[in-house]
């Protein structure tokens, strides 16, 4: 039941015009399809939440009785909609982790804009959760051209429901979108509403040639970026970043759990040395330092922490979950920085044979990267496919 003081028809013109204004909905026919799509009917109760009363970090869920719920499902945010894989993991019902979500409704329509589809384009979308971007998808194409995969059978029951409420019937599959949907195969596009750190081909496999690939992609180190990949005759898909896409990675693709301090074993013995290599540099978000880095040094995550005082002093911690670790201690106007490292990799070492290379190729732009995906794997390379970046 909807709040007698609360307009959802209001609030949904509200947030259509504020997408366009922020030049995520461009296109008309898009514009239509969220007009005609009540985002509340997806939003499930509960949402979840942190834990502002205790602030450490844990998730609470907010139900429809809540006016937050209400405030929100209309507002241009994601929102956590499972924790800890639907098993919340805290004794007193609280969640660690979000697990599922619906996504954030400005970045939703870059991504369907992205996606350039005209009528009788039939989409595979990788992670139903909601159903909330099937049924844009639904509202655009007709429900006969979507098909929606979601790994969690939970959610693709809930999302499966929500659509049907809504008065949607696209194909709702429960399985691993990683292996796509052959059954439903060839389709014009794909759209990943999950993150990869390795584009599976069946995605590419599965799409005729011509056709194309709308995908977050990334790893523990950089910012996400959102993928254009066209799949070519050969059976290879190759494409470029187009601006950030922070998703949470498909689940075979996840990070090991834990704070960056359950990777540190502050006891190991380290070797220390220093750097002329200024950390913010390497961390400084959509760069193409920052991608050149995260491309090429593998399984690299990375925490960072400013000096409480006004010293300007900082500390960037990197860990591979593996046992290797190494610390920068970043200090204004000195020469040299403090490193530590630990374990079997250098990893600080790495990072400055990364950032030497971004130099001599001229420190190039984020947006001067790309990737090709084939049969044999993914390859990123700089200004043209030939190109090849090395790890
Ligand atoms: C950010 S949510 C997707 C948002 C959704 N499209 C919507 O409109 O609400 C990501 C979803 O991907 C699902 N997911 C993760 N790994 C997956 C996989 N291998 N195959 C299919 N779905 C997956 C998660 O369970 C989660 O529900």
């Amino acid at each position: 039941m909807v709040p007698p003081d609360f307009d959802a028809d209001e609030r949904l013109t509200a947030l259509v015009d504020h997408l366009q204004r922020v030049g995520a909905l461009m296109d008309d026919r898009w514009r239509d399809a969220f007009l005609r799509t009540p985002r509340h009917l997806f939003v499930p109760d509960p949402i979840w939440v942190r834990d502002g009363a205790r602030g450490d970090g844990w998730m609470i869920p907010v139900g429809r009785s809540d006016p937050y719920w209400w405030e929100n499902a209309y507002a241009d945010f994601a929102l956590p909609t499972q924790v800890d894989d639907g098993a919340p993991a805290g004794d007193d019902g609280r969640g660690r982790y979000p697990t599922s979500s619906i996504s954030q409704p400005s970045l939703v329509a870059r991504m369907l804009e992205a996606l350039e589809v005209t009528a009788g384009t039939r989409v595979l979308e990788i992670g139903t959760a909601t159903g909330y971007n099937a049924a844009l998808l639904c509202a655009r194409l007709g429900a006969e051209y979507v098909t929606t995969v979601e790994v969690d059978a939970v959610l693709a029951e809930q999302g499966r429901t929500s659509l049907r409420a809504a008065g949607w019937k696209p194909t709702v599959v429960c399985g691993d979108g990683a292996r796509g949907v052959p059954s439903e195969a060839p389709f014009d596009r794909v759209l990943a509403t999950v993150a990869a750190k390795q584009i599976p081909y069946a995605w590419v496999d599965q799409t005729r040639p011509g056709g194309m690939i709308v995908a977050p992609w990334g790893n523990d180190f950089m910012t996400t970026v959102l993928l254009r990949l066209e799949v070519r005759q050969d059976g290879v898909a190759t494409g470029r970043p187009t601006g950030d896409a922070p998703f949470m990675w498909l689940r075979d693709q996840r990070t090991a759990k834990g704070l960056w301090s359950d990777f540190i074993d502050f006891d190991a013995p380290v070797r220390t040395s220093r750097t002329g290599v200024d950390p913010h540099v390497v961390v400084e978000r959509g760069s193409g330092v920052e991608f050149t880095v995260g491309a090429t040094v593998p399984r690299l995550c990375r925490a960072w922490f400013d000096a409480e005082d006004d010293s300007g002093e900082a500390t960037l911690w990197l860990y591979d979950t593996k046992g290797s670790w190494a610390s920068v201690d970043y200090a204004p106007r000195v020469d040299g920085h403090r490193v530590e490292q630990a374990g079997p990799r250098s990893l600080w070492d790495e990072v400055e044979v990364a950032v030497a290379w971004w130099f001599r190729a001229g420190r190039p732009d984020r947006e001067r990267f790309g990737l090709t995906v084939a049969p044999s794997g993914q390859q990123v390379w700089l200004d043209e496919p030939g190109n090849a970046v090395r790890s």
